[in-house]
């Protein structure tokens, strides 16, 4: 394990602007074994093309996202993916000590922007699903330069916030109120982004 990062000003920060950011949360040994699983899922085409809309609304749209997506099975994690859940659990049960906000589960995706992929400005609630509380981003690129492209860009006031790509930093923020979007880089982003989530409240 890294030195687990101070949490009480991490989720102050979360509760005060809607989105916090870290680069402690994971060992570097697991970010650096999560870089070479997405570096060899994406060499062998396990992706899928993303969408949006959810079950039946469901849609590839490149004109609003073109990346590509591997979501984690639950039920068979591989050794980096258990260490990434056994961190993100550690901050699950700090958003809840502290924000009371009664996460108990997670659904986590792998996603690869090819160059020039992007995500428009979007919310990460589906207008069919209110589960998804807290959007977590980790980002898997050893020696990103801001040249490079692919800031996730959050609005929130009045000057938007962009949060580069780098191997190892942590991104998170409200699913439902924090507007963002995914620039265009100009070689491959990887990541692995996470959504804590609630019980659905509806019926
Ligand atoms: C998403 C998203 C942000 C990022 O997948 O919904 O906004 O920086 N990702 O990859
Ligand atoms: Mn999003």
């Amino acid at each position: 394990m890294t030195d687990k990062p101070d949490f009480p000003p991490l989720i102050d920060h979360l509760a005060e602007h809607g989105w916090a950011v870290t680069a402690e949360l994971l060992a570097p040994s697991t970010v650096a074994a999560l870089t070479e699983e997405v570096q060899s899922l994406w060499a062998n085409a396990a992706f899928k093309a993303a969408g949006v809309g959810r079950g039946a609304e469901f849609q590839v749209r490149a004109n609003i996202r073109s990346d590509h997506i591997l979501w984690l099975d639950e039920t068979k994690l591989t050794a980096p993916q258990t260490e990434y859940r056994t961190a993100m659990d550690t901050l699950r049960r700090e958003l809840n000590g502290q924000l009371f906000v009664g996460v108990q589960e997670m659904e986590a995706h792998y996603a690869v922007y090819p160059p020039g992929a992007f995500y428009q400005k979007h919310l990460d609630r589906f207008s069919t699903a209110d589960e998804r509380i807290i959007s977590c981003s980790l980002y898997l690129n050893p020696g990103w330069d801001e040249a490079d492209g692919g800031a996730l860009r959050l609005y929130e006031g009045e000057n938007p916030i962009e949060i580069y790509p780098h191997a190892g930093t942590l991104a998170i923020f409200r699913s439902d109120a924090i507007y963002h979007e995914v620039l265009p880089a100009t070689r491959k982003r990887f990541s692995l982004t996470g959504w804590f989530k609630r019980r659905s409240l509806r019926p």
